[in-house]
């Protein structure tokens, strides 16, 4: 994405995620399911299943694949990723 597709528009990062030191959701069941290994393609996964579950906040396990299609993990840590966004998507509807 250029910068020019994104000039005016509200940018978060990873980083802003966190709340008055306190992990999104999201980050927290990454950690609790082990979903992520590298630094490479985490932030990238976190970033966008946070951009999943706020547009679809129930995703089936085939929407959570779809959703991800474009994040890639060599690391074979799919399985958990999705384990991650399913427990990430019960506690954002406050749920755990
Ligand atoms: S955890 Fe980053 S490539 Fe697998």
């Amino acid at each position: 994405m250029s910068v020019g597709d994104v000039a005016g528009k509200k940018i978060v990062t990873i980083e802003g995620l966190e709340k008055k030191g306190k992990l999104h959701p999201v980050q927290k069941a990454f950690i609790e399911h082990d979903a992520l290994q590298c630094g490479y393609c985490t932030p990238g996964m976190i970033m966008t299943v946070t951009g999943l579950l706020i547009k679809n906040p129930s995703p089936t396990r085939q929407e959570i694949i779809d959703g991800l299609e474009n994040n890639y993990c060599r690391c074979s840590a799919h399985v958990r990723i999705i384990e991650a966004v399913q427990t990430a998507a019960g506690e954002m509807k406050g749920g755990k």
